[in-house]
């Protein structure tokens, strides 16, 4: 018979209809048993009664099983049937759980049998040890809220898609395989068997493309962009990550920040209309003020920090362009100028006969811009440096002597004096803001296969060695490990 979805089985009231999925909860009762089924859109109760054959299928099923379930949809009209009829009416919600209708099992067919599960299915992980969960985790996002994130993720992105589509926006994307940028972070590295002793770096995200994107007269692009980054990791920080990356050309700091502002609304508004705006335009704060008054450049400025439904957005604008390295590792390196967010980025319009004459360089103010939520920083962007010589005077007093301007930004400086339009754009972390949005508490919650606080993954269990044929190919050689604790 036809596949019915659980959702629909409220318009199939006395019918005979097959649904699929998986059994959730049974429960024996001798000459009855209960069930609850579950599919990716809804679960719904089963009750086997007076059918010795079908009951005797019905007592062999366990909790993950997969079945197709044959039955005839009745109305329920008990305490449950009566609040979620209540609940739908006054929300317009029709919940998960769907508790006005039951389904009269006339028969059933055992698609996949399943191992008892490592951890309940039918409770939130939020407390399960994430290891196992990690582990198994084509387990845990069976539950009802990892299918919620993953779903709610499917759809803040399928809005942002619409959205951008409509403002004229070229969906488009970059390498994966790439050359080491200077991004801030360190890089991970990929071996390129062709052409030994060299190798590709993975994107720590799309810069440098989309902005030749905006040379190659595409005006507007945007990506779900990977992007990958050797850093310690937090909680809201992973090797691997996503950004909603985008670049325009022709536009000033404020169209980028405007139609940013009205996306983010819109997002809000339309898919998670239980939360509340704080303040609307979002306010601005200038990074001196930011420091100055909460000692971060991405203050919390909730009014209420225990309602979990406020959002408080805000621009953190007016970044000092560049800073001193005094902190540098490197004692070399200390006391040199280096760049407190994008060397692509141009200054105030203003500021920029400094940036051409190397002059009042502390003073300088970039033209960029990061959007921050309850104490995250989920964004940032800036207008780009579209005059060659503009550029290579940044990367002058970042300290790059003549030769390495040329080996390592040729490409960008060629492209700009291609005729490149003036452009800037930003990227969002949408990872730390769908963990936001979903009221989690890391980015691992929004993520279907994150890594582990070691950057690994334990189901796969990556990072793994791999086999001498390939170093052979790879024409690499491994050093014997240090030994530790000597
Ligand atoms: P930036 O480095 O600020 O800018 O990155 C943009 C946003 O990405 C998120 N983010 C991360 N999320 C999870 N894990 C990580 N390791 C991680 N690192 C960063 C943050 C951050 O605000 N090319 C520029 C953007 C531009 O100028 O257009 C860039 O990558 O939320």
């Amino acid at each position: 018979m036809k596949r019915t979805l659980i959702k629909n089985l409220g318009k199939e009231l006395g019918n005979e209809v097959t649904i699929k999925g998986w059994v959730d909860v049974a429960r024996d009762q001798g000459k009855m048993a209960f069930f609850d089924f579950r599919d990716g859109t809804g679960k719904v109760q089963g009750v086997v009664f007076g059918k010795p054959d079908v009951l005797e299928i019905a007592k062999t099923l366990r909790p993950e099983w997969v079945v197709a379930v044959t039955g005839i949809v009745n109305e329920r009209n008990d305490k449950n049937a009566k609040e979620f009829k209540e609940h739908e009416a006054q929300t317009g919600i029709r919940d998960f759980f769907i508790k006005d209708v039951e389904l009269e099992i006339t028969g059933f067919e055992i698609l996949n049998k399943a191992e008892t599960p490592v951890f309940e299915i039918t409770e939130s992980t939020q407390d399960t040890n994430e290891e196992v969960r990690l582990k198994n985790r084509y387990l845990d996002l069976r539950t009802e809220r990892m299918q919620t994130n993953m779903r709610m993720r499917h759809n803040v992105a399928k809005l942002c898609r619409d959205y951008l589509d409509e403002q004229g926006f070229c969906e488009l994307e970059t390498p994966m395989l790439t050359k080491s940028t200077p991004e801030g972070a360190r890089d991970y590295i990929v071996p390129s068997r062709l052409t030994p002793h060299n190798f590709y770096a993975l994107p720590q995200s799309p810069q440098q493309y989309k902005q030749l994107l905006m040379s190659s007269g595409m005006e507007r692009y945007f990506q779900f962009a990977r992007c990958m980054r050797d850093e310690d990791l937090r909680g809201d920080r992973q090797p691997e990550f996503t950004q909603l990356d985008l670049e325009m050309s022709f536009v000033t700091e404020e169209e980028v920040m405007q139609m940013n502002e009205e996306l983010l609304i819109k997002i809000v508004t339309e898919l998670y209309p239980e939360k509340r705006i704080q303040q609307v335009p979002f306010p601005r704060i200038p990074y001196a003020e930011a420091m100055e008054k909460y000692g971060n450049d991405r203050p919390d400025i909730r009014e209420d920090k225990d309602d979990p439904n406020l959002l408080a957005f805000a621009w953190i604008v007016d970044f000092p362009f560049f800073e001193k390295t005094a902190d540098s590792d490197d004692p070399q390196a200390q006391g040199e100028w280096t760049f407190t967010h994008n060397p692509f980025s141009l200054s105030k319009p203003e500021h920029v006969g400094n940036l051409r004459n190397k002059e009042n360089i502390a003073d300088i103010i970039a033209a960029q811009y990061d959007i921050t939520l309850n104490g995250y920083e989920i964004g940032g962007g800036s207008v780009r440096a579209h005059d060659p010589e503009v550029l290579r005077s940044i990367l002058s007093i970042l300290g790059h002597s003549d030769d390495k301007i040329e080996e390592n930004f040729g490409h960008m400086l060629k492209a700009l004096g291609s005729g490149t339009p003036p452009h800037g754009g930003i990227a969002w972390g949408f990872d730390r803001l769908m963990m936001i949005l979903q009221n989690e508490k890391t980015i691992r919650e929004v993520i279907a296969f994150p890594k582990n606080g070691e950057g690994r993954e334990p189901m796969v269990e990556s990072p793994s060695e791999i086999s001498q044929t390939q170093l052979d190919e790879l024409n690499l050689e491994l050093k014997p490990l240090e030994k530790e604790s000597e």
